[in-house]
């Protein structure tokens, strides 16, 4: 990153966060998880070679043109409260692009894939060790067609949905802003004062959806989402089914 861009993203972000700007790195969660200490600190790097997304997949990382950020927190809960903490955070990703997007609608794919037209635009990779979460978030910015072959699913970016390249300053400033916001919230109130949101961007409720749970694969309605936020299912037959972790897919 470039010496002014630096100091208008300190600027912008009007936090006192160690910020580290990598050129490359392997994984920016990577990066945090081995990076001694248990401090609040941020990672943005303008590429990742070992970029991780969810499931073990690969996360695409070209140079320069998307947003490659982890920031890490002291958490002090267990693994079961990961899951509620993702949707939280995909809550507040996602209200944050939609104001870069209006008249776009975004939504969210349980737990935590944000779509645009039900193509992916931005991903949330949460890591828990020793009382501290790593959160990573990887938002396509300025990927156009050439440079996103390699990626498996429908994608978009910012820049083919508006049309014109994006400045991805601002959006770092922003997330380092809402994150701390959006954690202490979820630490005192838990997911509850996220499920209004929840609701409406919902990509899955009402819809035939197939739930891959390890080796398993099952289909049914999707139901919206329980206060812990779990998937909630209604299979054909009639049976209620709660799934704490899975990836879903919508069933055209
Ligand atoms: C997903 O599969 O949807 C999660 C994608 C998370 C990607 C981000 S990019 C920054 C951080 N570093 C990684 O290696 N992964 C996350």
């Amino acid at each position: 990153m470039t010496a002014s861009n630096k100091l208008r993203l300190l600027d912008l972000c009007e936090q006192n966060i160690p910020i580290e700007w990598l050129d490359e790195t392997d994984s920016t969660n990577t990066r945090l998880l081995s990076t001694p200490g248990t401090d609040t600190r941020i990672c943005i790097a303008d590429s990742q070679t070992q970029g991780r997304g969810q499931h073990a997949r690969p996360w695409h990382s070209p140079k320069g043109e998307n947003i490659y950020f982890s920031a890490r927190y002291p958490f002090q809960h267990d693994l079961g409260a990961l899951s509620g903490l993702s949707l939280a955070i995909s809550v507040m990703l996602c209200t944050l692009l939609q104001e870069m997007l209006p008249g776009t609608p975004l939504s969210i794919k349980w737990p935590n894939d944000i779509l645009c037209q039900n193509q992916k635009i931005a991903g949330i990779l949460i890591e828990l060790r020793s009382g501290l979460a790593i959160v990573g978030i990887g938002i396509n910015v300025n990927m156009m067609p050439a440079l996103g072959n390699p990626i498996d699913q429908p994608w978009t970016s910012l820049r083919r949905i508006i049309g014109r390249e994006v400045d991805r300053i601002p959006l770092c400033a922003a997330l380092i802003r809402q994150l701390p916001v959006c954690l202490n919230r979820f630490e005192r109130e838990g997911l509850i004062p996220f499920l209004k949101q929840w609701e409406r961007l919902d990509a899955l409720a009402g819809k035939t959806i197939q739930i891959r749970c390890g080796t398993e694969l099952i289909q049914g309605q999707a139901q919206g989402i329980d206060p812990l936020g779990c998937l909630v299912m209604i299979t054909p037959t009639g049976e209620r089914r709660v799934f704490a972790s899975g990836e879903s897919c919508l069933l055209k």
